[in-house]
């Protein structure tokens, strides 16, 4: 068992990019800059945002963080994302979900521009990576092909079994995974509640990909001798233990399905750094893309 090690790899590609950032500097060209949107105060989220707003910060990018009332009205959030998408300092636009009960998230998604839709959320943008255009692609599969590619893991031909199908992970990691490209030309099959037989499809994938938020649900008995496994999952679950008073739990039993696995990624230290790398990509990406008249 080899281990898909989330911060050796967030750290690599986090590098690359203070170094490409420090080179644009020198050349007097503007540093990225991500504007980050947490609304209410859900422990979670804050987590997340405040993990992105320190890698901006450790690459050398600005960043800004608007912390909104849980109160705030949908049409004072969509003046807000208009007023970021007018300002030509910000290249990236991302609004943590999830959103408080009263707000729209397909407006609030649909609200952002395409060209600064850094979580890649927008229908165009998704629709831009299913035809396989240029796109921002959706930082979470996102973060997993630049782990599978680190670690050269064999894809081609591979049989990809995705448990979830949300449009965060399940669904856009699916397209990406069968694509004519590496990482990718994987056969996938795409599991979910109304899946009757699970276990027998998982134990015919070579990789599998668990986003289903459902903590430990993936054992041994489901899993195929030498088959690499992803982990999404982080739920907080209560841990008197811990001095937070919750301990974090992928969707996989990890120690029982690691020695039957030829790659496996831990929780935390897996997924959830990649997807901050993946974001910071497509910041800088997003900002690159506006040097060009
Ligand atoms: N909530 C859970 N995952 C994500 C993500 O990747 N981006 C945003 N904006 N919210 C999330």
């Amino acid at each position: 068992m080899k281990l898909l090690d989330g911060k050796i790899v967030s750290q690599a590609v986090k590098d690359q990019l203070k170094t490409k950032t420090d080179a644009r500097i020198a050349e007097g060209k503007k540093a990225p800059h991500l504007a980050a949107i947490l609304i209410g105060n859900n422990g979670a989220s804050e987590t997340y945002v405040a993990s992105k707003v320190k890698s901006c910060a450790e690459i050398g990018f600005k960043s800004t963080l608007l912390r909104l009332e849980e109160t705030i009205t949908e049409q004072e959030l969509l003046s807000k994302l208009n007023e970021l998408n007018e300002d030509a300092d910000i290249d990236g636009i991302l609004v943590q979900l999830p959103l408080p009960k009263h707000i729209s998230e397909q407006k609030v998604i649909e609200t952002i521009y395409v060209s600064k839709d850094v979580d890649g959320f927008h229908p165009e943008s998704v629709g831009r990576m299913v035809q396989g255009l240029p796109a921002f692609y959706p930082a979470t599969p996102y973060g997993i092909l630049l782990m599978l590619e680190h670690y050269q893991v064999e894809t081609k031909g591979k049989h990809a079994v995705v448990i979830g199908r949300s449009n965060i992970v399940g669904r856009p990691i699916s397209i990406m995974l069968s694509k004519n490209e590496y990482p990718g030309n994987c056969t996938v099959t795409v599991c979910h509640s109304h899946t009757p037989n699970l276990k027998e499809i998982c134990l015919q994938a070579d990789i599998i990909i668990a986003a289903l938020g459902r903590p430990e649900f993936l054992k041994a008995d489901m899993v195929k001798e030498g088959a690499v496994i992803v982990d999404v999952g982080i739920t907080r679950v209560e841990d008197a233990s811990k001095k937070s008073g919750f301990a974090i739990k992928g969707d996989v039993a990890f120690d029982e399905v690691a020695a039957k696995s030829s790659f496996i990624t831990p929780v935390p230290g897996g997924v959830g750094p990649m997807t901050i790398a993946a974001l910071m990509m497509n910041t800088f990406k997003a900002c690159e893309a506006k040097d060009r008249p």
